[in-house]
């Protein structure tokens, strides 16, 4: 591991105040920087806010939304601001948590507000993205 990702992760503990009681948020914060949480990134963490390193694997391992694989495919950017929520966007978001193995990141609009809901999938924008239509996107994107 290189330096960027230890002062990273050592900036977003600070954040917090190096608090042990904010350690979820602590995790979501490195995993979205990341992509995924690290047996290094967790060591750091641990480190960090002074507990063990069984208690930080304990917290990990209870919650599916941590990963500890790097993910494949694309970033994908949903929108959840007010107008593509107002389409099915909240739905859209759920849905590609639950079962997207790629990177997912809530962003607050993309600037496609009348076709929501908007996506984007690495660099390309979509609008009127069903949780069908993600699925087949992703798929296509997958593909070698
Ligand atoms: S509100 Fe979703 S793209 Fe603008």
């Amino acid at each position: 591991m290189n330096h960027e990702p230890k002062d990273k992760i050592l900036s977003i503990c600070a954040d917090y105040g190096n608090q042990p009681d904010t350690l979820i948020e602590i995790l979501h914060d490195v995993q979205v920087e990341l992509g995924f949480l690290s047996t290094e990134a967790l060591i750091q963490i641990a480190d960090a806010l002074n507990i063990s390193r069984a208690d930080i694997h304990g917290v990990v391992s209870f919650y599916d939304d941590f990963r500890r694989e790097p993910t494949q495919g694309p970033t994908v950017k949903i929108c959840r601001a007010e107008a593509c929520q107002a389409v099915g966007g909240e739905d859209l978001a759920k849905h590609a948590k639950e079962t997207a193995h790629t990177n997912i990141h809530d962003v607050y609009c993309l600037g496609n507000c009348a076709l929501g809901p908007a996506v984007l999938i690495g660099d390309d924008l979509y609008g009127r993205v069903t949780p069908e239509r993600l699925d087949a996107l992703l798929k296509t994107k997958a593909a070698p």
